[in-house]
């Protein structure tokens, strides 16, 4: 009998349009390499994992009389007690926010993730033009393009500073070219970024409102905060956007998220919005998408932020992640790599070292330098992924998330020692 073979289904622009992010292919050699030692995914510490919290988290929701509702559907927006919980903790770090009921402007998601993909669904169409740091979070600029629509960077200095007179250069072009009514959005990741760590300072988030107000772009802001709380030492001292004068005319969202400092398995994020009609046409997107985050890691949550567990907890995972980085910038720096011409900052929190490679280094995924470094037993993220626009591909994310420290100790000398081979 002959099998008629079936007939392939006709996708939508969107779907021909979706490609694996290349950080996924990446992902897949890591697993497929036996001894690869993996800088590249932005995996957390195995090692301060809250396992005690959780258990303690679980006990107390088991043990509570009545109906295991936490077991139960939720709504879209998320449980009513975690979002005061997580308005209350907005109002620590911006005591100044002059906001009543902020826990009704709140949505919980699966990740900051979600929250970032709904918003982006929610402001562009195809062609659409969304404002982004140079260099940016990967994943967002996945975001971006998968619904067809184009980052294009902000104008930054080599110090990670704003650059007032470019950007007013940009929008005069982008005024020039017809394209200024497609900006529909900004992006900052303006605490310990990924990929940079840097943060950005006060005067420049500003600066940046001020420029744009000037030039008539009033359109979303979204303030990435997704590692302010993975400080090492002191938290950044620059205010959100949410309290800056110079932004008050903006719609702005402000996303955080639970997994990076605390639990990325249990993938709960946040975000917080100052404009309710464009919060409730959010909220509608993700009703369709999941009519509700996980209820039940909802629920723990409430319980591990309300009994104190979060904050005695997060201090060790702060100086792990600095424990590591200090490993593996050490290990770079013993290996001799800026006497080869390779340069990096030292940040003051999150989970990254960004390397910039000397003169002749092409280090894109499909160049040498990059095969080397798989055979050699170390993979990193090729920086030219975090470019909006105009890629550079003399740059390489490296995170300590996940490795211990004697693997990033490991990790380094291999990398050093590739570099070395590579070096004029
Ligand atoms: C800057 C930034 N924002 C958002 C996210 C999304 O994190 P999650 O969905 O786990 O909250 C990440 C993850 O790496 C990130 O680096």
């Amino acid at each position: 009998m002959s099998v008629i073979p079936a007939a392939p289904p006709r996708l939508s622009d969107f779907g021909q349009r979706a490609r694996l992010p290349a950080v996924a292919k990446l992902m897949k050699s890591a697993l497929e390499t036996p001894g690869l030692l993996s800088v590249a995914a932005g995996f957390t510490d195995n090692s301060t994992l809250p396992v005690a919290e959780f258990v303690a988290a679980a006990q107390a929701l088991a043990a509570r009389p009545g109906e295991p509702e936490f077991l139960q559907y939720g709504t879209t927006q998320g449980r009513p007690k975690l979002r005061q919980i997580l308005a209350d903790r907005l109002r620590h770090w911006e005591p100044t926010l002059n906001e009543t009921d902020l826990d009704r402007r709140f949505m919980v998601t699966n990740g900051s993730q979600q929250a970032l993909y709904v918003a982006v669904q929610s402001l562009c169409n195809p062609g659409d033009i969304v404002l982004v740091d140079r260099p940016s979070y990967f994943a967002f600029l996945d975001i971006v393009t998968s619904l067809g629509a184009r980052p294009v960077s902000l104008p930054y200095d080599a110090d990670g500073r704003l650059q007032i007179p470019e950007l007013e250069s940009l929008l005069a072009q982008l005024k020039r070219s017809g394209e200024i009514a497609r900006v529909k959005a900004v992006y900052l990741v303006s605490y310990f970024s990924n990929p940079t760590g840097r943060c950005l300072s006060e005067s420049d988030k500003a600066a940046l409102g001020r420029t744009l107000a000037a030039h008539d772009v009033i359109v979303p802001l979204l303030e990435d905060v997704a590692y302010r709380e993975l400080f090492y030492d002191e938290p950044h001292p620059a205010r959100s956007a949410l309290t800056l004068r110079e932004w008050d005319v903006f719609p702005r969202m402000y996303f955080a998220t639970l997994t990076k400092p605390f639990s990325t398995g249990a993938k709960i994020g946040y975000a917080y919005c100052t404009d309710e009609k464009w919060l409730a046409q959010m909220l509608a997107i993700k009703g369709t998408q999941d009519f509700g985050t996980s209820n039940y890691a909802q629920a723990l949550f409430e319980e591990i932020l309300g009994n104190g567990g979060f904050e005695t907890h997060i201090p060790k995972v702060r100086r792990g992640y600095k424990a590591k980085m200090l490993a593996l910038h050490e290990a770079l720096l013993a290996g001799g790599l800026r006497d080869l011409g390779w340069q990096w900052e030292v940040p003051g929190g999150g989970m990254y070292l960004w390397l910039r490679a000397p003169a002749g280094i092409d280090t894109g995924m499909d160049g040498e330098f990059c095969r080397a470094c798989v055979q050699s037993g170390v993979l990193y993220v090729p920086g030219d992924l975090c470019f909006g626009d105009r890629p550079e591909t003399n740059w390489i994310r490296a995170s300590y998330g996940v490795l211990s420290p004697d693997q990033l100790r490991e990790a380094g000398q291999r990398f050093a020692a590739v570099a070395h081979r590579f070096a004029r």
